[in-house]
């Protein structure tokens, strides 16, 4: 019998690549087990709904209407009676409710089986909202094909036998977006429910108003929408880069939108929950009503982003606009939850204000963090009495956290901490693992975006409880959100670009257990949902393919460059004369590749069949006498070392895109000796440096090379300043210095500090940061 098993046990092993695309469900649910054999739908296979039952109906026919659209098939949709009812070679599937109990497994609101045998398909939940998963999970068993918005032909619908008992880890799994800085058709918040809901994501965070543009109808202060919508001009480029568009740009939703988005989401159990920005990000109201702010305007709409000083004032004036605001938006959203914003709002307008000062005296606020306090409580009454809950960022903490607020902890984690060790509800969004807008890739070769670097990888590993809390406090931890911010995403398809499939990732987080998750399981069930995403014309990102390279120096001054993709299944091919890798070009060995002399190394993900996968990577190495040098540092850098400890001659030199690619300075200046390990013939020395004005990053104002045999007694061989200190924003001021010939072993570079950031500057009187890097030698 032991033997025998063993036999099986090869069996399974030897099909196990094949049968894991078969159940590639995304969420992975919490019991699946699969059973040999499928369930083939055909134009007989019927759908069966228990009589009377008008919500289980409209799942009924979102699967009839799949199979009409991708096979043709009309499938009958019959009515059964629930007494006496055995499903048993009904040759139908069946949508069966259950009362919450069933068996020995409670099924709560959101949980459901499903079975499927050769002659039946069994969906069972106590809820429609249960029956609507087991079913997105049904239709993630069929061929993607099943997604598809036009006639799929040769396709047999099977179904794998399998039987699932599921239910979240968490109830709350939303997704955000934000239409304030970047504005969303109707026809684009529908189709971003919809990919929710295929994920089991059951809330979307409908962030609606920011400084540059307010975009929620109010009946009663239109100018919120004539005025507060548009903006005079946008942002191109990076921050970084101070530009501006010159073209007009606005948008809002009307209020019978709002009501058709929010009807749309409910059929797919989706809740909505607005935002509305105060006491901070709050310019688009500002300037359609500034007396409601403490200087009294003129205001505009923001045209840059980044957080703006001017924030309502907390006047009875104020604090009436928005219960008014308040309670069109309560009128709109079914929602329990309002989200009121909260986050990142200065105290300077406070500070300035005689009216915040004498509120503060009578009402006894110490400061202008109880101010803001004080500002949240208000509306929380308000929302309370009227029967809602508030959700804000979390901010609201500080200065004493609101009665009912639930915190949305961004800034890390700890605000959720925090709120949950109050015996608060927290919902965990932190930028370093749920920011979806920023980079994903290598940002040399990926669009423009805010920063950072969260690849998908680690979106998934995230785990929404945090350490150190008790079991009863993890109970309030709510779930988990991804936050989408435009700044950077101007568009539907870049929207999908960056929220797919990290998204997907997120979906898996907050469903599945966390000692569960698998994130190699994940990436074989995530082919095939990449499948269903391009049936579904989702533009999601292939990042996941892309290559990335890692370099070090060895011994003999040689770059030996690693190249990495995230898939293991994937070939990787490089080429080293700059010309783009193909199908034929050479196979990357783990051992590496190795670099003698400057060379562009390109290099892309192929399937083993030599189609291309993700994007084309490519770096630029520059080798010369002080690549792999040591070198020692009057005073160390500050936060960016350039990627490793000796950044300033590992080959790499600093890309005006990325500033972790830079050896930065805080007001200090740059005086680097280079140890070259013997006495040689110097013709030239090079070094860049880069300025970012809105980022502190200024030129220096000279620079210094000196040369040394002895590493004790130097000699300049030039000293000269830099001009073009105060000219355009960002530059890369690459300088090579003669140096003739002369003889040395050490070479030294002293780069002045530009020093105080000057009075044009938002951050006059700060000392200004010197970046520079890659010094080479000739
Ligand atoms: C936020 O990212 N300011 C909540």
């Amino acid at each position: 019998m032991k033997k025998f098993f063993g036999v099986i046990a090869l069996i399974a092993l030897s099909f196990y690549s094949i049968a894991q695309n078969k159940y590639a469900i995304i969420p992975k649910p919490t019991q699946l087990v699969q059973t040999a054999g499928s369930f083939v739908v055909t134009a007989q296979t019927k759908i069966l709904i228990p009589r009377n039952n008008p919500d289980l109906r409209p799942l009924a026919e979102m699967l009839a209407e799949r199979f009409l659209i991708t096979s043709s098939m009309t499938l009958n949709i019959e009515e059964f009676d629930l007494t006496g009812f055995a499903p048993a070679n009904t040759k139908a599937i069946i949508f069966m409710p259950l009362s919450p109990k069933s068996g020995d497994k409670t099924l709560g609101e959101e949980d459901y089986t499903l079975k499927v045998e050769a002659n039946s398909v069994v969906m069972s939940a106590s809820t429609a909202k249960g029956e609507f998963y087991a079913l997105q999970s049904l239709l993630q068993l069929l061929p993607t094909e099943i997604y598809s918005s036009s006639a799929a032909n040769g396709v047999k619908w099977s179904i794998p036998n399998c039987s699932i008992y599921d239910r979240p880890q968490f109830g709350y799994r939303g997704l955000m977006l934000d239409v304030s800085r970047h504005f969303f058709p109707v026809s684009f918040i529908k189709k971003y429910i919809d990919l929710l809901a295929l994920h089991k994501m059951n809330t979307f965070h409908w962030h609606l108003t920011d400084d540059q543009g307010w975009r929620i109808e109010i009946k009663k202060y239109p100018k919120l929408t004539e005025i507060g919508s548009k903006r005079k001009e946008s942002m191109e480029g990076h921050f970084t880069d101070q530009r501006f568009d010159g073209k007009p740009y606005g948008g809002f939703y009307t209020q019978e939108q709002i009501s058709e988005v929010v009807k749309y989401a409910q059929k797919k159990f989706v809740n909505v929950i607005p935002e509305i920005e105060m006491p901070g990000h709050a310019m688009a109201a500002l300037a359609a009503y500034p007396e409601l702010g403490c200087s009294k305007g003129p205001y505009e709409v923001g045209v840059k982003w980044g957080v703006y000083d001017d924030v309502f004032c907390p006047t009875e004036q104020t604090f009436s606009f928005l219960e008014d605001v308040l309670t069109e938006v309560i009128a709109l959203f079914p929602s329990n939850y309002v989200h009121i914003g909260g986050d990142e709002c200065p105290k300077v307008s406070w500070k300035n204000s005689p009216f915040c000062q004498e509120l503060m005296k009578k009402e006894g606020l110490k400061d202008e963090h109880e101010l803001q306090s004080y500002f949240i409580k208000r509306i929380d009454k308000f929302l309370t009495s009227k029967g809602k809950k508030m959700i804000g960022w979390d901010e609201i903490l500080e200065g004493g956290i609101s009665p009912n607020a639930t915190i949305m902890s961004w800034r890390g984690i700890e605000g959720g901490i925090e709120a949950v060790k109050q015996n608060h509800d927290a919902i965990m969004t932190p930028g370093s693992h749920c920011y979806l807008d920023a980079y994903q890739s290598d940002p040399s070769s990926e669009p423009v975006a805010i920063g950072g670097f969260l690849p998908l990888e680690k979106v998934y590993s995230y785990n929404p409880i945090p350490a150190g809390i008790t079991a009863e406090q993890a109970k309030h931890i709510l779930g988990v959100q991804g936050n989408v911010w435009t700044e950077y995403i101007a568009t539907p398809s870049h929207a999908e670009y960056m929220v797919f499939p990290r998204a997907s990732a997120l979906a898996e987080v907050g469903w599945t257990a966390n000692n569960a998750k698998d994130y190699k399981d994940f990436t074989t069930r995530l082919k095939t949902h990449f499948e269903r995403l391009r049936f579904l014309a989702v533009n999601y990102s292939n990042a996941y393919y892309d290559v990335s390279a890692s370099s070090s120096v060895n011994a003999k001054s040689q770059v030996a460059v690693k190249l990495k993709t995230a898939d293991n299944g994937a070939v990787i091919r490089y080429t080293i004369d700059g010309t783009e890798p193909t199908a034929s070009s050479l196979v990357y060995q783990p051992t590496g590749v190795i670099v003698t002399k400057d060379a562009t190394v390109r290099a892309t993900a192929f399937t083993d069949k030599g189609q291309k996968l993700g994007k084309d990577m490519s770096k630029y190495y520059y080798i010369n006498k002080s690549t792999g040098r040591k070198y020692t540092l009057a005073s160390q850098p500050t936060k960016y070392l350039g990627g490793e400890t000796y950044g300033l001659t590992n080959g790499v030199k600093g890309e005006a895109g990325n500033l972790d690619t830079w050896v930065g300075f805080e007001g200090k200046n740059l005086d680097v000796t280079i140890d070259l390990g013997q006495v040689m013939n110097l013709q030239t020395v090079s070094f860049a440096f880069l300025r970012a004005k809105s980022s502190w990053i200024m030129l220096p104002r000279e620079v210094e090379v000196l040369v040394s045999e002895d590493g004790k007694k130097f000699t300049s061989a030039k000293k000269m300043p830099l001009g073009n200190l105060e000219g355009e924003e960002k530059v890369v001021q690459q300088l090579s210095v003669g140096i003739d010939g002369k003889k040395g072993r050490f070479v030294k570079v002293i780069a002045q500090n530009y020093g105080k950031l000057p009075d044009n500057h938002p951050g006059k009187g700060s000392p200004a940061w010197l970046f520079v890097d890659e010094i080479g030698v000739d």
